[in-house]
């Protein structure tokens, strides 16, 4: 078959998704399968259109990629795509929506509320940052609610730092998620579909020094990983199980990652999940699937295949 990777295009996460583009590209070539990359820009529409490729990855992180429009397009040009949907993919986008959906489906995850741009200041910065602080209490995370690699992403300790932190949050977009900081070990968990169902890939877990931040995620040798996690069995499946249903919940297609966080008492709590996870050399979904004992490139091609059915 013939596959086009899409990756690149304008958002914040443009350079990671032309790393992760050039990973999948270079291993499914080793695969044996004939691949271009596009960098998505204007000519997305007539490009695809003259091409035809037997099926797309779309391989954008970020806004658009992630938030389902690409994958409209995709489907108004009526293209065989790999992975989510565009109605499941603005679901999972967006941080509140996808832990509000998760919640409803019986998993773990920190308390929040949402804070647009607008009331934040309506009410007064100062008014709403205590009466957050008062009802969720300290540590917190500042997110925006939507985007990826840790992007504008606060961890706060001190009341007094949660003004920053919301700066931060809104340069990413209008809304911001504050959630309660649960102190655990943090790890994701890959799901791969496959024709004989879903599997869940061996957690892998991530340790560095300071914050699991854009540096720390894409300079090799900040991070130390472990993959797979040092879990026990019980442990491992209680992870497993919380990805395998994340992505069940959400209605998600050929793979995801759940990003979670592993509390003393052997209890995951949801973070969040990536329709379009990372593919880079220090990303984890490859590592949970070198773990696993997979050949990239041939896992990469069975995902193509089973999306071509
Ligand atoms: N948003 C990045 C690419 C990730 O989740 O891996
Ligand atoms: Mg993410």
């Amino acid at each position: 078959p013939r596959v086009v990777v899409l990756a690149g295009g304008l958002s914040h996460e443009r350079d990671v998704s032309l790393r992760s583009g050039r990973r999948v590209a270079e291993a499914l070539r080793g695969a044996g399968i004939e691949v271009t990359v596009h960098d998505v820009d204007s000519d997305l529409i007539p490009a695809l259109t003259q091409a035809r490729p037997d099926l797309v990855w779309p391989l954008l992180h970020g806004a658009t990629g992630e938030d389902g429009s690409v994958r409209d397009v995709l489907e108004m040009l009526d293209l065989p795509y790999l992975g989510t949907d565009p109605r499941a993919s603005r679901v999972a986008w967006s941080k509140p929506v996808a832990k509000t959906v998760v919640a409803r489906a019986g998993l773990r995850t920190p308390d929040f509320v949402t804070l647009p741009q607008s009331l934040f200041r309506e009410l007064g910065a100062g008014r709403v940052l205590e009466a957050i602080v008062q009802r969720l209490g300290l540590p917190l995370v500042v997110k925006p609610s939507r985007g990826g690699s840790a992007l504008g992403v606060t961890l706060v300790r001190d009341a007094a730092e949660l003004p920053r932190a919301m700066v931060d949050a809104f340069a990413y977009g209008d809304t911001a998620l504050v959630e309660r900081a649960v102190e655990g070990r943090e790890m994701a968990v890959s799901v791969v579909q496959s024709p004989d169902g879903l599997r869940a890939l061996p957690a892998v877990e991530v340790v560095t020094d300071g914050p699991y931040d854009y540096d720390a995620r894409y300079n090799p040798g900040r991070t130390e990983y472990f993959a797979p996690a040092r879990l026990d069995a019980a442990t491992a499946r209680a992870a497993a199980d919380m990805a395998l249903q994340a992505h069940r919940a959400l209605g998600l297609r050929h793979l995801s990652r759940t990003d979670l966080v592993l509390t003393d008492d052997g209890v995951a709590h949801f973070l969040e999940v990536n329709v379009a996870p990372g593919m880079t050399e220090t990303s984890l979904f490859p590592q949970a699937a070198t773990a696993a004992g997979h050949d990239l490139g041939t896992l990469y091609r069975e995902l193509v295949q089973l999306a071509l059915r």
